[in-house]
């Protein structure tokens, strides 16, 4: 048998036993599943996400690649660009300097403490001597180009690490195709070693020809001018080097 109590008597019965009854006030018939923010304004906005973004798509800018820039952008990527750890102790870029329509162009390995305070390269001790190198074979710094393999200086003066040369390289090779040098020197083991692709000690490469590239640049190595400020004893070899300089240079004179 089943027996129905009629709300207001089922009420009496358990305040009746003390027990009091509560009663939700205002309870609407249902909750809506999703609170829409729909407005009069945006009520014609698709509200799917998906749907949303094939209504209107955001344009991505997709940055010029390196190799197809002209100088002035060139160096304007180089200026804001954040690829390796290195911009992190910069106080700014170094880009590189001298004559664009150079026959020569000399690479070094990073800038140094004056490099990174002026925005030039080799403004240091290393630089003076390198600038005496160069009247010493009758050029003028502004006669050639002079730029390093890495932009920025790695802190505490350290040699750039492999993968830093790496994310920089593009740079360094857009600057080599706009100058399309005749020769290209590499300054010390760091730079040797980034562009020959070798770990043969500078020792060892000095004194003799390469070739860079797809476009087979003769690239003579030697020593870094701060090496010979270390040691002092090694300019002979570099005066060689420097003759060597000279003579793969007067053979495209017409
Ligand atoms: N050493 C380098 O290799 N480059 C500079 O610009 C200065 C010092
Ligand atoms: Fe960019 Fe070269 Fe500087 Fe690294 S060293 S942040 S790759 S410019």
């Amino acid at each position: 048998m089943t027996v129905t109590l009629n709300k207001n008597l089922h009420a009496q019965y358990l305040k009746s036993m003390g027990i009091d009854v509560w009663v939700r006030r205002n309870l609407p018939e249902s909750i809506p599943a999703t609170v829409s923010t729909v407005t009069e304004e945006n009520k014609t906005l698709p509200q799917n996400p998906k749907e949303k973004s094939e209504a209107s798509p955001v344009p991505v800018p997709v940055p010029v690649p390196v190799h197809l820039l002209n100088w002035e952008d060139l160096e304007n990527r180089v200026k804001s660009c954040t690829a390796c750890e290195l911009h992190k102790s910069r106080t700014q870029t170094v880009f590189g300097v001298g004559n664009r329509q150079a026959d020569l162009i000399l690479i070094g390995e990073a800038p140094g403490e004056d490099e990174d305070a002026q925005g030039e390269p080799f403004v240091g001790r290393a630089g003076q001597l390198l600038n005496a190198m160069i009247y010493s074979i009758d050029l003028k710094r502004e006669d050639l180009y002079i730029v390093n393999v890495v932009k920025c200086r790695p802190p505490n003066n350290r040699n750039p690490h492999i993968d830093e040369m790496a994310c920089c390289k593009d740079f360094l090779q857009r600057q080599i195709a706009l100058i399309k040098p005749k020769l290209i020197v590499a300054l010390g083991n760091v730079a040797a070693h980034h562009l020959l692709m070798t770990n043969t000690p500078i020792g060892k490469l000095r004194g003799q020809r390469f070739e860079y590239g797809d476009a087979k640049i003769p690239l003579i190595a030697t020593y870094h001018p701060a090496y010979l400020l270390r040691r002092p004893t090694e300019k002979r070899h570099a005066w060689q080097d420097l003759q060597l300089i000279r003579e793969t240079l007067s053979n495209y004179e017409t």
